[in-house]
């Protein structure tokens, strides 16, 4: 069963490393900026694929973690290079051989630094912290000021991005977590165990141990607030009655230059403007109809209404109706720009007067709207 599952995940990680590798030489500037990361892929693939078992095994046998800072799963983890520095804080160290070295110093403690409101301390493992699976690797942690904390349950969210600098590309390797951490009284330091392997971080060829033996690490912390300001958008294509048919008689006697119907509700409230000797380029030679936005509808300055409709100039001899689509934003009620849609030739004058065509019969003139997608957006608060 288990061997089943582990070779699961292997064939799983294999494809995503394939997706990843082939994605990668895509583009040659994503090559570039990846090439790096490859090599430390190459590195590491053999250890992040055991270290993935090793973590499945591990949540499948104990439902608690033993750790205390242990939590990262390798599915959340994001990596890649950066040109900014960190916006946080920032360690550089001038002799970390003398601490890779070190037999008796596990950690490096930065002094604390203020960030929304609480103490931080960067806590560097140069060969990896052993209590969280960190053998071998560089693990970097941020750990929170307890005193920090007011009440006993206080809770504080934060996203953590680490950073560790990489001369040779001039950029910075980041790695962080998709989800957000959370700190309180039993958990106040978080981090990542397993950042980059000591034999790649240590081989100066790959640009982290520079200029004899400097490095620089660096850390944001953000807590982010949740938001309180927000929009749902919908759209609703069934109506009970999506129709609206005008009845248009003594068509020739028409004076003016535009016509609204009634006042008609599908979704929210339309009038048809029709403009029978045309408008703009349909002037004189076509008659004009549009889809208007009733006068009266509210409607935010920055809301706009998603319409699908469609125009039609109904056969009274049971011939084809001329009917033509609208699908449209709209952003305002009335007559103003924008705020209607339609056609300036929508049927041609001489069609309209031939009698045989079946459009104008007894001086009537038969138009109808049919709305087939009216949306609404709700504004919160
Ligand atoms: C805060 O941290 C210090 C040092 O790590 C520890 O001695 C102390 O017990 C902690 N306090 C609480 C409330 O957890
Ligand atoms: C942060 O640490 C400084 C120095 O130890 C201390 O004066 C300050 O009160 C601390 N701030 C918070 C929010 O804990």
């Amino acid at each position: 069963m288990r061997f089943h599952y582990k070779n699961t995940i292997s064939v799983l990680l294999y494809l995503l490393f394939c997706l990843f590798t082939t994605y990668a030489s895509a583009s040659s500037f994503i090559r570039q900026i990846t090439d790096d990361l490859n090599t430390n892929l190459q590195h590491e693939e053999g250890a992040v694929q055991i270290q993935n078992l090793a973590e499945v095994h591990y949540l499948h046998e104990h439902n608690e973690i033993a750790s205390r800072d242990y939590k990262v799963s390798a599915s959340n983890m994001v990596k890649g290079l950066r040109d900014r520095r960190p916006s946080t804080y920032s360690l550089k160290m001038e002799s970390f051989n003398t601490l890779l070295k070190s037999t008796n110093t596990e950690r490096y403690e930065s002094r604390p630094f203020l960030a929304h409101g609480y103490n931080w301390t960067l806590v560097v493992y140069p060969n990896g912290n052993k209590n969280d699976k960190g053998s071998g690797y560089l693990s970097l942690y941020v750990a929170i000021d307890n005193s920090s904390f007011v009440a006993a349950h206080q809770e504080v969210y934060a996203d953590l991005r680490f950073y560790i600098f990489n001369k040779k590309e001039r950029k910075y390797f980041t790695i962080q977590d998709t989800d957000v951490w959370k700190f309180n009284v039993f958990k106040t330091m978080w981090g990542f165990s397993q950042v980059l392997s000591v034999d790649t971080f240590k081989d100066p060829t790959n640009g982290y141990l520079y200029d004899g033996d400097h490095c620089e690490f660096g850390v944001d912390v953000t807590i982010p607030s949740l938001f309180e300001n927000f929009e749902l958008f919908s759209v609703t294509e069934e109506f009970t009655n999506p129709r609206f048919t005008w009845t248009i008689r003594g068509f020739s006697t028409l004076l003016k230059d535009t016509y609204l119907s009634d006042v008609f509700s599908i979704g929210r409230s339309w009038n048809i403007r029709v403009d029978p000797s045309g408008h703009a380029t349909g002037e004189g030679k076509a008659l004009s109809m549009y889809l208007i936005l009733n006068a009266n509808e509210k409607i935010k300055s920055y809301e706009e209404i998603y319409v699908r409709a469609k125009l039609r100039v109904l056969n009274q001899r049971k011939l084809n109706d001329v009917e033509k689509s609208v699908e449209n934003w709209f952003n305002g009620p009335g007559l103003g720009p924008g705020n209607g849609w339609g056609y300036n030739e929508f049927i041609s004058l001489a069609d309209l007067r031939d009698s045989s065509k079946g459009f104008l019969v007894n001086d009537m003139l038969i138009v109808q709207v049919a709305i087939e997608a009216v949306s609404s957006t709700k504004y919160f608060p």
